[in-house]
């Protein structure tokens, strides 16, 4: 039915909440012609209607308020990981963005991502495709070191992912690509660390996000049913949770070295 003349304009991919109840953030996939970046947190806002669900067009007060009100992070941490976005993609004012333009590459984006591939040599952004078989890889490897501390094979559904998976997880993908700038080891330690303390639960005794929810988000861009944030996440957090993964990394990689020495001698 067509909306009268006088109607004022009706733009449907606006997105965000139900305008009366202020509530339902549904998930819908991106449609033809919609725009996606190279980050599933910031996707999952975009297909959660936290920010405009073309992803066009996109302010960065709307990524600040979508941090908060879609992951609960805090006021600082949500303007701290959106200005320094937008200054890392040299973006020095308030300007908007269509979100494919998150993955100019060696601005925020770096290559050994977990689940896309490295940008082409001379490409001037990285490519927004997940991999399922990047996803399949990295729940695989998580399932079967649980299962191997289990001493049985574990389901899914029965593990957690934490900090330590992110670890092996960073040391395989950084092991096929050019080495990474100290900044790029960070951010990409930073982006784990953040979902990992936003979403971390005590799953019978043990304490992680649950595998199944991170599958999700990583290859469907997509959160888990009915969730909402139960705490507000703060910069101190996810400093804490990144400077333990890097501490981890290097000792794992010395003993590697320690490893490989000994075998050749
Ligand atoms: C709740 C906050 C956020 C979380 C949990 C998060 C998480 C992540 C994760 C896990 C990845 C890695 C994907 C992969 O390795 O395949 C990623 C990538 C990325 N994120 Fe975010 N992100 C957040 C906010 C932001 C913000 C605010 C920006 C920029 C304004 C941003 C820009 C990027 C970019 C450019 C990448 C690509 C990095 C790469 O090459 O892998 N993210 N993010």
């Amino acid at each position: 039915m067509a909306l009268p003349i006088s109607h004022p304009k009706i733009d449907d991919k606006k997105g965000k909440s139900c305008p009366v109840t202020g509530q339902s953030h549904e998930y819908q996939a991106p449609t033809l012609g919609d725009i996606r970046s190279v980050c599933p947190a910031i996707n999952t806002m975009a297909n959660h209607g936290y920010i405009r669900r073309d992803g066009k067009n996109i302010t960065p007060m709307a990524i600040c308020r979508g941090l908060k009100a879609c992951y609960g992070l805090s006021s600082f941490l949500a303007f701290f990981l959106t200005i320094g976005g937008w200054i890392l993609i040299k973006k020095f004012s308030l300007t908007s963005i269509d979100l494919f333009e998150l993955g100019l590459h060696n601005g925020v984006e770096h290559d050994a991502s977990v689940v896309h591939k490295d940008c082409p040599p001379g490409d001037k952004d990285a490519p927004t495709d997940i991999q399922p078989d990047l996803v399949n890889e990295f729940a695989s490897e998580i399932v079967n070191a649980a299962s191997a501390s289990a001493g049985r094979k574990l389901a899914e559904e029965e593990v957690v992912v934490t900090g330590h998976d992110i670890v092996r997880t960073r040391i395989r993908r950084e092991k096929l690509s050019k080495p990474l700038s100290g900044m790029h080891a960070e951010i990409a330690r930073g982006e784990m660390a953040i979902i990992l303390g936003v979403w971390n639960q005590r799953v019978e005794g043990k304490e992680g996000v649950p595998l199944p929810w991170m599958r999700r988000w990583l290859g469907e861009e997509r959160l888990p049913d009915g969730w909402r944030p139960d705490h507000t996440h703060t910069l101190p957090q996810v400093v804490k949770t990144a400077s333990a993964m890097r501490a981890e990394m290097k000792s794992l990689r010395q003993a590697e070295e320690v490893a490989a020495a000994t075998a050749t001698q």
